[in-house]
Parts: structure tokens; sequence; C-alpha cells
């Protein structure tokens, strides 16, 4: 609900400073509990000019100061979101919303930081690198980029190379699945793996076999289901199983780091865990959606109502959800996205007759910060310190830009949170900030709520209101080699002696 003023200006009724709170350079939030993935303590956090310079108790200031008082709240860094689509082109049509829309609901939500993917433009990276810098010159708040690899050649070879040495790119997805679109196939994979490991940026899938799903959806169209659940027949778990299995043994074979995105099922996380057991370097990202939904909606006899959690892989039946649960709260999954791919009822609508031509994917940027606190820290099943792992720090450490992002600490970027546990949030596509008429969650209500949101030093939501400008979010650049990749070498170097009492057998023999 932002209209096209607020769009183009911001807006400042927010009551967060009085005249140009939004441009208020020294904040101190005060008494509030102070979360960080390791620790929590009662401190004062104070920030000049978008940088937080001290947190400790009784911080004294002088009146020019905006005081946030958050005496009985926790203070915790912004959520940071690894998996977004924001004005993503995709099945016939482009997602509902961009990076005004989609940024201000995220920080309405308590998210100061997404990672988008960049979609190449027919396959071309550094095309592809161009638009999306177009794209998100409205933003609003601080943002990265992943780049997806739709198809292999010398070319993409050298844009990759590029993207991570000039452009601040250090992750790359490949697709397993949407067949005759993004798919790749094994052969490109093992390319991208190989190439990624010697940049040392990090290789992403999208887990579903593609051709199995093709197939699936042939037999689903046979048997005459053209309905929303054909779409989460037509890729049963078992597909996603494979396909996790198979880029995790790719992976080991070129032994570089992988990072599953959006693990809906049981099968896969069960594949992540194995890999774990075995020492193998192997992120797995549940998202919102299949933490907390089950796949009884796409049953639902009215069309859009079904449609709207069309997604893939899909959201799975009841019960992968719990085990997903367990599995973030056990450390086999690691931190949590969204996958925030967001089209209208019209767009949905382009499949009435077909499940095949729905667009894929279901909202989530606004409200992942209060549904993870809900199923995860109301229930019990994750600590408040926990909560801030998965919410935001894993996230910046594994993308490579820990403690500037993931941090309350001194020298890290202001992007901060005020969560009140005592206070209830409600979801609504009335009242939610995406440019959807529909939304996931709707009606979805609980304890714990963002009250204040802080981007980089600016208050950008209090009292239920958004006060964001246009072109304020910055690109944050990321470093190739993070954590991930330390000593991989070590692994590179055994294999390769392992090899050398062969080698020497081949040459005496020849
Ligand atoms: O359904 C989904 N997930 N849409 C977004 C594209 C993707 O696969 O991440
Ligand atoms: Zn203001
Ligand atoms: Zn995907
Ligand atoms: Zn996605």
């Amino acid at each position: 609900h932002l209209s096209q003023s607020q769009q183009l200006h911001g807006f400042c009724d927010a009551g967060c400073g009085g005249v140009g709170g939004d441009a208020s350079s020294r904040i101190l939030v005060k008494g509030g509990t102070v979360v960080n993935a390791y620790h929590k303590e009662i401190a004062d956090v104070y920030v000049e000019d978008g940088i937080i310079v001290d947190v400790r108790p009784n911080i004294m200031v002088d009146d020019e100061v905006t005081v946030i008082d958050a005496t009985g709240k926790y203070v915790m860094p912004g959520g940071i979101d690894p998996h977004t689509h924001l004005a993503m082109d995709f099945m016939g049509t482009q997602t509902i919303d961009n990076f005004f829309s989609g940024q201000a609901a995220a920080l309405a939500g308590g998210t100061t930081m997404h990672i988008d993917f960049v979609i190449p433009v027919n396959g071309n990276v550094s095309a592809g690198y161009e638009l999306y810098t177009k794209k998100a010159e409205k933003s609003v708040m601080d943002y990265g980029f992943h780049m997806a690899i739709t198809k292999w050649d010398e070319q993409v070879s050298e844009d990759m190379e590029v993207m991570v040495k000039e452009k601040g790119i250090n992750s790359f997805k490949f697709f397993l699945a949407y067949k005759g679109s993004l798919m790749v196939s094994d052969e490109s994979l093992i390319y991208g793996m190989e190439k990624c490991k010697s940049l040392g940026a990090l290789t992403m899938v999208h887990a579903e076999n593609g051709d199995a799903v093709a197939e699936g959806q042939k037999r689903m169209i046979d048997l005459g289901i053209t309905g929303p659940e054909g779409h989460a027949l037509s890729r049963p778990p078992v597909l996603e199983g494979e396909a996790t299995a198979r880029a995790i043994r790719l992976a080991n074979f070129v032994n570089t780091p992988l990072y599953v995105v959006h693990v809906m099922s049981i099968d896969a996380m069960h594949e992540i865990a194995k890999a774990k057991e075995s020492g193998q370097r192997v992120i797995g990202e549940p998202v919102i959606s299949g933490l907390s939904l089950d796949d009884s909606w796409l049953w639902e006899s009215d069309f859009i109502t079904a449609a709207k959690y069309v997604m893939s892989p899909p959201i799975r039946a009841s019960g992968h959800d719990k085990v997903l649960q367990n599995a973030l709260s056990s450390g086999i999954l690691q931190l949590v996205g969204t996958d925030h791919c967001t089209f209208n009822s019209t767009q949905k609508a382009f499949g009435i007759n077909d499940f095949r031509k729905i667009p894929n994917g279901v909202n989530g940027i606004e409200e992942r910060m209060h549904v993870v606190w809900n199923v995860m820290v109301e229930s019990g099943q994750i600590s408040v310190t926990d909560y801030v792992r998965v919410t935001s720090t894993e996230c910046a450490r594994v993308f490579n830009i820990y403690p500037q992002k993931g941090a309350i600490q001194p020298g890290s970027d202001a992007d901060i949170i005020v969560l009140n546990p005592n206070a209830s949030f409600e979801i609504n596509a009335s009242t939610h900030h995406s440019r959807s008429d529909t939304n996931v969650y709707e009606g979805r209500k609980g304890k714990g709520k963002v009250e204040v949101t802080i981007s980089r030093g600016r208050i950008v939501w209090k009292n239920g209101k958004l006060n964001v400008e246009a072109g304020s979010g910055r690109y944050i650049p990321m470093r190739p080699f993070g954590y991930l990749f330390d000593g991989i070498e070590k692994k590179d170097a055994e294999y390769l002696s392992s090899l050398r009492a062969p080698v020497q057998r081949f040459k005496a023999s020849a």
C-alpha cells in the first residue's frame, strides 16, 4: 500500500525524531537486550552516520541524538535474506515486487539486506549484470547479487571471472530444473563448479531433476490432472532428493563447497545431513514457506487460493515442515531464506487450465523474520541467539560480508531491528507492503513484533509506518574465498598424492 508519491520520495510521518527523522545521523537504541549470534547482553547501541560506534550499558548522549527506548525488547542485527527474486522475468511475466516495493516490504518486516539472483539475458552473464544494476536503481536498502548460470561456454567462463574480480559477486546458482529455460546439464554444472572453485565463489544449486519433472508433468496431464495439485504431484520429493544427492556428489568430486537453495523436503535434507556426516562442506537453506506451510492448500477448490502456493520445489505434505524445523534447530540446515518471488492473482491465473503455466513463486520477504520467530523461537525450538544466527549472521558469514553485516558491534553497518517479544504481529494482504494482492501467510498471527527497523543508520520503520527513500540502498560487493574455502587445497593435495603411484605405474609400463 505504497502510493506513487511515496514510491518516488519516500515519506516521513514515522514520528521518528521530527524533521527529517530519516536523516538523523545519530541514534541511541537504549536499554534493550542486544543479541548477536553467540551472545546477548543488556546494553545501549550508539549509531553515527550509518555505523555502529559503541555497544555498552549506560551510554550518555546529548539532546540532538534520537533516542529509541528498547527496554524489555530485543535489539538485533537486521535480517539478511539470502534468496530473493525482485523484478525477475520468469514464466512469461515479471515478479510483481521490484527493488522498491520488495525492499520496502522487507524493511517493514525487519530485513535490512537481501541477495537477489541475477538472471543472465539469453545466457549472457554480463548483460544480466547490467540489467539488474538498472533494476536495482530504486533500492531503499542494501543488497547484493548472486549470478545464475544458465548455459556454458567460454564467454560465460570469462564473464564469471569478471563478476568475481570486478563486480563483487561471489556465488553462482545452477538450476537443475526448469527444462527448456534455465536448466543446465550435469556437464555444465561440473564445468561451472570447477570455475567457481578456481575463483573462490560458492556453487549454489536449485536441486530438482528437471528431466524427470517434465516426465512427471506429462504424466499428470495424461491423467487429466491440470489443477495446482498437479504441480506438487508432478515433482515429488524423490526428484529433489535425487538432484540434491547428485549435486552433492559432484561437488565432492570437484572438491568445492556447495550451497543447496530452498531445501523443501526430508529427502533433500537427509542428503545434506549425510554429506555433513562425511565431512563435506554443504550448506542447506530452508525457506520460510517450507518450514511453516504444507501442501494441503494446493488441493483448495478455489484456483487462485491454491495457485498462490505454487512454487518449486513444491511445498510438501504435512510432516516435512516439522522435520525441516528440527534440521534447522540441530544445525543440519544453517540459514533461512524466503525465495520471495511474488506474482499476483492475475499472473497466477495464467495457469488456470494448466498448472504448468502457473508462475512459480511465493511471498516471504516481509514475513520471514516474524514467521521464523513464531515457528522457531516462540515454540522453544531455538534460542534468541540462534534466531540471529539463522536469520542474519550465518548468511553474512557464508557470503563473506561479516561483520560489516550480521552483527551488532562497533564498526558494523547500523542495520538494526527492535523486536518486542510481547507485542503481536498479524499478516494480511490488505496491510502488507508487497504489491501482490495475496499472501501465503494470510491471517497468521503470533507474538513477537518488529517495531523498529534501522537501515544503515536511518529509521525506516517505526510505529507501523515506513520512511524510505528510493535510491538510498547500496550495492554490497562480496569478496571471494569465504570461510568455506579455507583448507580445501589440502584435500586437493591429498588427492593428487594418491594419484602418484598409479601415474608412476603407468609411466613404467609405457
Ligand atoms: O518457485 C520458485 N522457487 N520460483 C523462483 C525461482 C527459483 O527456482 O528459485
Ligand atoms: Zn521521519
Ligand atoms: Zn530455485
Ligand atoms: Zn529462488
